[in-house]
């Protein structure tokens, strides 16, 4: 019963004025999708109009707004759904006509402040994380975000400039800061220091620095092995390095790994097998075989093979003598 009276009441209000309707002549909705016979003043409460049928949903603060504020001459057509058309732009140009890319209707607060650095090429990471933003910002108390460059130096030429320890100018140091310095590093030290050029690892990887850079001197270093570890290579005993005549280029046998254990040595290719084959396994030192280590090209075979067991296996092999010269002569490749 209600209902019906309600429709009828409705209908006795609203047939005088169809004609005076202010919305135009291309509204065809049904008044009362949004009109109650009590006023023509909208109530939220009973309006049945969706707005989420047109081309822009209205959400955050948005669903609380007066028509009237978007639609001012009621006839609700040609409204534009940019929010720089209804928003003035704060920031003066400085960010593009873009809004959504930092706001939504929710309120102006902005969340992804990170996202958006990281986006620019500019991470907020390391010693940057937790400045304010007008430290490099600024004229952001005016809301102008003006482009400033993702180069260190573009803000740290000063700092640059009055480095003493090192002074990077007369070492003639990079202006590409992250050569050296660690985007992640929180201050200038040598803790954030990159040291790819010649990577810190295993055995160099000493905190202090002045044990290759004498004095304090960054310059002018030396990456040849030799050039730093000659005394080491002169005192070898096990093997011998300098009557083994090893090369003086350490890298084609040793990586950093401390004790220079273990090297690697192409042992099997160029002389016989003690990596593969027999002998896998079966020595412990050089010595074992090389009993002079002044002389590398003495060897012996048979302070392993005995004798009797010699003789025995090789009983009926004719030229066989029980000497390792001879050994190695008929066994150039035991495997
Ligand atoms: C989509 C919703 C909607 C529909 C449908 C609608 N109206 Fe309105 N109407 C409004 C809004 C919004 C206002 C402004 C209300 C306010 O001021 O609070 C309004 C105001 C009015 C006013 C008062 C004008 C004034 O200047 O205060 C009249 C009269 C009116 N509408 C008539 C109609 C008639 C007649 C129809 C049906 C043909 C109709 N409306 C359909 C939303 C609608
Ligand atoms: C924050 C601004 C905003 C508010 C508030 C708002 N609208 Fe809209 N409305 C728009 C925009 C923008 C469009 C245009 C979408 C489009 O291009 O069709 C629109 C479209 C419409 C249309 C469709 C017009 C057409 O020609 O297709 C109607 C009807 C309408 N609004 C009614 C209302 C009513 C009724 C209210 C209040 C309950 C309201 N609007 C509140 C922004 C708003
Ligand atoms: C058709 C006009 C219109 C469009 C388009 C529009 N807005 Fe609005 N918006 C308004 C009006 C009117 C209000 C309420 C009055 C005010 O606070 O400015 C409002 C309110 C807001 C608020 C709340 C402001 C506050 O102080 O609480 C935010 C945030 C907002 N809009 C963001 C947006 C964003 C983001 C867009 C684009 C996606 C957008 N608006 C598009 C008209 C519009
Ligand atoms: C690149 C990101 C970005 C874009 C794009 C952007 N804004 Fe902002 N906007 C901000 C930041 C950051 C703030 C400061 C708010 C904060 O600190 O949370 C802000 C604040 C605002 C405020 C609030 C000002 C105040 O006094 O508190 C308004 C209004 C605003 N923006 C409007 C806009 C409009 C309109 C557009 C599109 C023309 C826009 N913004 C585009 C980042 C942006
Ligand atoms: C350590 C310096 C630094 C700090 C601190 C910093 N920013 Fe930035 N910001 C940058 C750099 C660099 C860019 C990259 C764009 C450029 O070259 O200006 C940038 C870009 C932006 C942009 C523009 C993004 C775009 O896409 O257009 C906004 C907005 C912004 N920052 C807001 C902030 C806000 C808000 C804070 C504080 C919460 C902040 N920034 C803190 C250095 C900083
Ligand atoms: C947009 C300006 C800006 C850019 C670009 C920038 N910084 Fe900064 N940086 C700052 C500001 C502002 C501070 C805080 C004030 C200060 O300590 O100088 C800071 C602080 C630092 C600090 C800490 C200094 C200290 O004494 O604790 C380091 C380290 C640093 N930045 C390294 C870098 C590196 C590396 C880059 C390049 C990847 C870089 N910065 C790019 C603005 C910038
Ligand atoms: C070739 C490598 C290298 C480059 C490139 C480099 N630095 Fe350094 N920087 C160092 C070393 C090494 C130290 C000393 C670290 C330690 O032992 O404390 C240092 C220390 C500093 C210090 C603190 C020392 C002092 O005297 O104040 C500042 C500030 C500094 N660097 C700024 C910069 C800036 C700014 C850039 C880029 C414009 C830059 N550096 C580029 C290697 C480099
Ligand atoms: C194991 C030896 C070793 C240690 C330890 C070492 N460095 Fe180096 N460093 C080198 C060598 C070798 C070079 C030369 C690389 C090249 O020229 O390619 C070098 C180069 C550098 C350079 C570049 C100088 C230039 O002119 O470009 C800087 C800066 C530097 N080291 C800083 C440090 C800092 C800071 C430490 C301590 C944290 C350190 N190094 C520890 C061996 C070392
Ligand atoms: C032809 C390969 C080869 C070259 C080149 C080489 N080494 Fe070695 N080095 C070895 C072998 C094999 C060992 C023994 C490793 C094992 O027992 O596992 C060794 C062991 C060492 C040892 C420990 C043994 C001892 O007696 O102290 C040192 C120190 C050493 N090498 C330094 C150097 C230095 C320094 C250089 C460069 C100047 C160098 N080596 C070049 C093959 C080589
Ligand atoms: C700029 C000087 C410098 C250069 C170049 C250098 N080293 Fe070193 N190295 C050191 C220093 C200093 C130490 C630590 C002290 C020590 O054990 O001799 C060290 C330690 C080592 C160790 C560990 C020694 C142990 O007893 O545990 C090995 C292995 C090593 N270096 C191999 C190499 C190899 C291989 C090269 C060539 C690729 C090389 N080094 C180039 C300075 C250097
Ligand atoms: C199981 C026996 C055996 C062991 C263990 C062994 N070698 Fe040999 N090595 C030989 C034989 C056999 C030759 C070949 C001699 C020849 O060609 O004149 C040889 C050749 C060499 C030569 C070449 C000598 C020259 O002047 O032609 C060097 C250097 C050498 N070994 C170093 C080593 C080192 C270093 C070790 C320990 C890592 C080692 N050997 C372990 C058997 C051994
Ligand atoms: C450190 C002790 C030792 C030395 C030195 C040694 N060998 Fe051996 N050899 C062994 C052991 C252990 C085996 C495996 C067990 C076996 O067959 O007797 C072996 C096996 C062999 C075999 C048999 C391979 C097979 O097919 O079964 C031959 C051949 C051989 N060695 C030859 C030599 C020659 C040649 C030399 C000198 C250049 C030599 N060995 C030095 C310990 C040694
Ligand atoms: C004149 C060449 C010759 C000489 C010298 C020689 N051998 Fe042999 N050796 C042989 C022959 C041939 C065999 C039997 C072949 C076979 O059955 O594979 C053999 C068998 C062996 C075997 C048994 C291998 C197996 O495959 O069962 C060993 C171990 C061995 N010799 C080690 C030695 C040692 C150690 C010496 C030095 C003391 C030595 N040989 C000297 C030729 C020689």
């Amino acid at each position: 019963m209600y209902r019906l009276s309600f429709t009828i009441a409705l209908l006795l209000v609203l047939l005088p004025v169809m004609s005076q309707s202010p919305h135009g002549d291309d509204l065809k909705m049904d008044c009362a999708e949004c009109h109650t016979p009590d006023s023509w003043t909208l109530n939220f409460e009973t309006l049945q109009f969706d707005h989420g049928t047109t081309k822009f949903e209205l959400e955050g603060s948005h669903e609380v707004t007066d028509c009237k504020a978007c639609h001012t001459d009621l006839t609700f057509k040609d409204t534009s759904t940019d929010c720089i058309s209804c928003h003035l732009d704060v920031h003066n140009q400085s960010v593009g006509n873009d809004c959504m890319r930092c706001h939504n209707s929710d309120s102006w607060l902005v969340f992804n402040i990170p996202e958006l650095h990281e986006q620019n090429g500019f991470p907020l990471i390391g010693a940057h994380t937790n400045l304010g933003c007008i430290e490099c910002h600024d004229s952001a108390s005016t809301l102008v975000f003006r482009p400033l460059g993702n180069e260190c130096i573009e803000c740290h030429r000063d700092d640059y400039m009055a480095t003493t320890n090192p002074n990077h100018a007369i070492s003639g140091f990079s202006t590409d800061c992250i050569e050296c310095h660690s985007p992640f590093g929180i201050g200038w030290d040598a803790e954030g220091i990159i040291h790819d050029f010649f990577p810190l690892t295993l055995g160099h990887d000493i905190q202090n620095c002045t044990e290759c850079h004498t004095n304090g001197d960054f310059t002018n270093t030396p990456t040849d092995c030799f050039a730093c570890h000659s005394d080491d290579y002169i005192a070898t005993t096990n093997p011998n390095h300098q009557t083994a005549n090893f090369p003086t280029d350490c890298a084609s046998c040793h990586s950093t790994n401390p004790g220079w254990m273990p090297a690697t040595f192409d042992h099997d290719g160029m002389y016989f097998p003690i990596y593969s084959g027999a002998h896998e396994g079966e020595w412990n030192d050089c010595i074992d075989c090389h009993i002079n280590t002044n002389n590398y090209s003495v060897f012996t075979c048979i302070t392993c093979h005995e004798k009797n067991d010699m003789n025995d296996e090789h009983e009926g092999v004719s030229g066989y003598v029980y000497e390792s010269n001879a050994c190695f002569a008929c066994h150039p490749n035991p495997n």
